[in-house]
């Protein structure tokens, strides 16, 4: 009779401890990174928890238990022509993302609904910070008192390495700028290391002290930033190895590419379209950077003009009218991507091949036409060519004959579809649901505050420790020293015994 009440107690005991007040930090000016955002903190809304989100989007639709701590819109990311990205050399990206960094971490700080934040006296349980180069958002947890989380929508990189103290090798990690794979030639080995030693000296004298120096401004309590981003307790990125190739991973990070994907119902008009694609459907999109309105009219009619020699139906996401559009051609002002892959009809993916749509296509099967813009875009669509599932094609200097040929390759070609089909089956085939593991991470995180318990012993090292350079320089004078006491001695031996000869001579 007694456990009739002592159950529903420990039920209501048991939902106000795991259920936590969460502050997410989506800041960027990207939809893409606020996709996956939201679907993090939508889960864990749905989950029970109070989440507050900083970001210049909100969900589309109310959601239960979560807060869009609304920044005003801005124009996206200043500064660069990004559709010029490859004629950019590799120091001076480096540079201006970091200090492009510096000047939009500080900028969300100016906002009033941030300023009220930080001198309110709400509490949270947790902070989750997208990384984007905005170290000073992160010492909001070190503010609140509560534990760390950072999430990365890149793969393990110069990006996040260092936060949980993940060794970064620069012979197999290539920078974000880079536009090269993993497996480097001696050349791209040369170039990285040039970079790293670049980045680290960058780092360290002005970029880490102008980061500390807007905590400074900007929170009450004097704290000290190096201290705050080293005990993150966990990073989940959006990554896995093979949509953005192996990688060598501490056990504080957490892989959790993919989870983002659900399918829903799509449109009746895209529905239509995809049902009658007897011939089979291409989806065309370049990305939120790329729209169809900032190509010129030649780009345009090029890709046309392609589309218009196959029997297969094109998938456009380009709200513009156009007079004499091809009937093959299917023109959108909105399109459901995922939705559109995980249609049967739809046989290829013309795409610039952000890790999202990477992603995506991997998950639902599809080859990819690859025609890379910019950043992780040119390594993404290196593996996918190497892969065998999907061509490559340059923006820059792409032609009409070039884009055609990719098209027929890889419509007409089984290859691609058989090794995507076995690519697609291996991502798949997980143990547990990426958005499962995400969810457990941060509920685990918010449960045990880990801690010291699973940090890398590689954050109490210098990096000539690390790299075991003292050891080396230990080694390599030892045997300096050593050689010059033997020759010193047989040098001695030698002329002694000479003195001798003469002597007895
Ligand atoms: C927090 O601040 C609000 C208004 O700013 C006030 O109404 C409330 O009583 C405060 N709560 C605590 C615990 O100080
Ligand atoms: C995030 O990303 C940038 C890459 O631009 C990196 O340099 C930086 O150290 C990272 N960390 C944070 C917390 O922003
Ligand atoms: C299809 O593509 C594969 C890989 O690129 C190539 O080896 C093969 O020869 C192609 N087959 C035809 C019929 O062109």
């Amino acid at each position: 009779m007694q456990y009739f009440y002592v159950l529903p107690i420990l039920i209501i005991l048991f939902n106000i401890a795991s259920c936590a007040k969460i502050l997410g930090i989506w800041p960027t000016p990207g939809h893409s990174q606020f996709i996956l955002g939201q679907a993090l903190m939508a889960e864990l809304a749905r989950r029970g928890h109070e989440v507050s989100v900083i970001s210049e989007f909100e969900p589309k639709e109310k959601i239960k238990n979560y807060e869009t701590i609304k920044l005003p819109k801005t124009g996206g990311y200043e500064g660069f022509d990004l559709l010029n990205w490859p004629t950019y050399n590799l120091f001076s990206l480096q540079k201006s993302l970091l200090d492009g960094g510096l000047k939009y971490s500080g900028a969300l700080f100016e906002k009033k609904i941030i300023q009220e934040l930080i001198d309110s006296n709400r509490t949270f349980d947790l902070v989750i910070v997208e990384n984007f180069s905005n170290e000073a958002h992160m010492a909001f947890a070190e503010h609140f008192k509560a534990p760390l989380i950072v999430f990365s929508s890149q793969p393990v990189s110069d990006w996040n390495y260092h936060f949980v103290g993940n060794v970064k090798l620069p012979s197999i990690s290539p920078f974000f700028v880079s536009p090269f794979d993993k497996h480097m030639s001696f050349y791209e080995r040369f170039r990285t290391l040039l970079l790293s030693v670049y980045d680290f000296i960058y780092k360290e004298l002005i970029y880490y002290p102008g980061q500390q120096a807007l905590v400074d401004k900007y929170f009450p309590n004097k704290m000290d930033l190096k201290k705050i981003v080293t005990n993150t307790e966990m990073m989940l990125l959006f990554s896995h190895p093979l949509t953005t190739g192996p990688s060598l991973t501490t056990s504080a990070i957490v892989e959790v590419g993919g989870f983002q994907i659900v399918s829903k119902k799509l449109p009746n008009d895209i529905q239509s379209v995809l049902d009658g694609a007897k011939n089979g459907a291409v989806l065309v999109s370049l990305g939120t950077n790329v729209e169809c309105s900032s190509l010129s009219k030649e780009q345009f009619n090029m890709f046309l003009n392609a589309f218009k020699k196959f029997p297969q139906r094109f998938l456009w996401k380009c709200p513009v009218e156009i007079p004499n559009k091809p009937d093959n051609v299917y023109l959108f002002k909105w399109m459901p991507q995922t939705d559109i892959l995980a249609h049967p009809n739809t046989i290829a993916f013309i795409t610039h091949n952000g890790l999202l749509s990477t992603t995506e296509a991997i998950h639902y099967g599809v080859p990819m036409i690859s025609i890379p813009v910019f950043c992780d875009q040119m390594p993404n669509a290196i593996r996918v060519q190497k892969n065998g599932i999907g061509e490559r094609l340059s923006f820059l200097d792409l032609t009409e004959n070039d884009l055609y040929e990719a098209i027929k390759k890889v419509t007409t070609n089984t290859s691609y579809k058989e090794k995507m089909q076995r690519v697609s089956k291996m991502f798949r085939d997980q143990p547990s649901k990426p958005l499962d593991r995400a969810m457990h991470t941060i509920e685990y995180v918010l449960k045990y505050k880990p801690g010291p318990l699973l940090r890398s012993p590689a954050l109490s090292l210098w990096w000539f420790q690390l790299y075991m350079l003292d050891v080396l320089l230990f080694i390599f004078v030892s045997i300096v020293l050593l050689y010059l006491f033997i020759s010193i001695i047989l040098r001695k031996l030698m002329f002694s015994k000479k003195q001798n000869k003469r002597k007895t001579a």
